[in-house]
């Protein structure tokens, strides 16, 4: 009788406890609700973004207890991550009586996202299939540089994803850069090449994220594929302009020299860069008969070339691009010694439907 209307009213049989550390919180949720839900209703400060399971910024590790995951990690956390017994906690619903989680190191005070009017003012073809898009937006966006917008245009089913690629500034932008990949079927990016969304307006809601640069002096290690150096290039971007000042080396993965795009830029970041920059192209399609004599081959196999001066334990390393880029590179960084904490990344993807709001390649 007593689970009965323990049951009913609530009681023992459903209480579900979450304790959250390092915060020394205690929480309690409803069957069903997640702990991020809970957190925020509760008035616990709960590192979060997007609340739909993509950004990771509400990455937790799960130290006691078991959830119901309402869609899956993986589309977001790496499989080391997950072995690890990371969780996303906008997309977890205690099952037990006692739940233990402790957030994952702390994110940067990024800001809840606004919706902007925009517009694409310009565009030009970086590669065959990249272009460089220019949005004007009705007010300043603040953004944290590896933070990415949300596009909707009008007739279109569904948003978009893309990582900005310009520095942030202080008083927020205005003039907004994009590096967008155009996707095979894709609705939007085939409006967009076809120059059908030129002038339109657009929703933009932004920032979204949770990629961004961690604090301290170690050494970096940057690796892109394909439009994934947008991300990069505006952290990278961001540090010359605060003169921050660490070892770098950034790894970008491309098929042929044709698909090499934003080299001035990754010129004018290292000339002015105070320490050590090397900058490490590594094609993996080039016809064996042409004139390049870099690296060859896929990227992730030109890490520890690469970084052959890094001290690898102390390093921290940033990825954007395919998953299994991101996959592969993550197995090469911790086989070299790099730290799971250390490593932060940005899965870009071809949007199929059951993703769609991760972000598009
Ligand atoms: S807030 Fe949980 S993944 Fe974005």
């Amino acid at each position: 009788m007593r689970s009965f209307f323990n049951s009913l009213f609530g009681g023992s049989a459903t209480r579900r406890v979450v304790e959250i550390q390092p915060l020394g919180k205690t929480i309690e949720t409803r069957p069903g609700q997640t702990i991020l839900e809970a957190a925020l209703a509760q008035g616990v400060a709960y590192p979060h973004n997007c609340t739909v399971g993509t950004c990771g910024s509400c990455k937790t590790r799960l130290m006691q207890g078991t959830v119901q995951a309402s869609s899956d990690f993986g589309y977001t956390l790496s499989k080391h991550e997950l072995e690890a017994g990371y969780i996303l906690a906008c997309q977890a619903a205690p099952r037990d009586a006692l739940t233990v989680v402790e957030i994952a190191a702390p994110a940067a005070d990024l800001r809840p996202a606004e919706v902007f009017d925009a517009r694409i003012v310009s565009t030009e073809a970086l590669t065959h299939d990249i272009l460089k898009v220019v949005v004007r937006t009705d007010r300043p966006v603040m953004f944290v540089a590896g933070q990415y917008a949300s596009f909707t245009a009008p007739g279109l089913p569904r948003s978009r994803n893309y990582s900005f690629a310009d520095a942030p500034q202080r008083a927020g932008r205005t003039s907004l850069c994009f590096f967008i990949r155009k996707v095979s079927g894709g609705a939007f990016t085939g409006a967009l090449f076809d120059g059908a969304l030129a002038g339109k307006p657009l929703k933009l809601e932004a920032a979204h994220g949770a990629f961004h640069l961690r604090p301290g002096n170690a050494p970096m290690v940057c690796i892109a594929g394909g439009s994934g150096l947008a991300p990069l290039l505006s952290v990278l971007e961001d540090m010359r302009m605060r003169r921050v000042r660490r070892p770098c080396v950034l790894l970008f993965g491309a098929r042929t020299q044709a698909d090499l795009y934003a080299l001035d830029s990754i010129r004018g970041i290292a000339n002015a860069w105070g320490e050590s920059f090397s900058f490490v192209p590594v094609l993996s399609e080039e016809p064996a008969s042409s004139d390049w004599t870099g690296a060859r081959g896929f990227v992730t196999d030109a890490i520890a070339q690469a970084g052959s001066a890094v001290q690898w334990p102390a390093a921290q390393a940033y990825l954007c691009g395919p998953p299994p880029m991101i996959d592969s590179g993550i197995d090469r960084l911790l086989g070299l010694g790099v730290p799971l904490d250390s490593i932060f990344y940005d899965k870009f993807t071809d949007g199929v439907p059951a993703v769609e709001s991760l972000k598009a390649a």
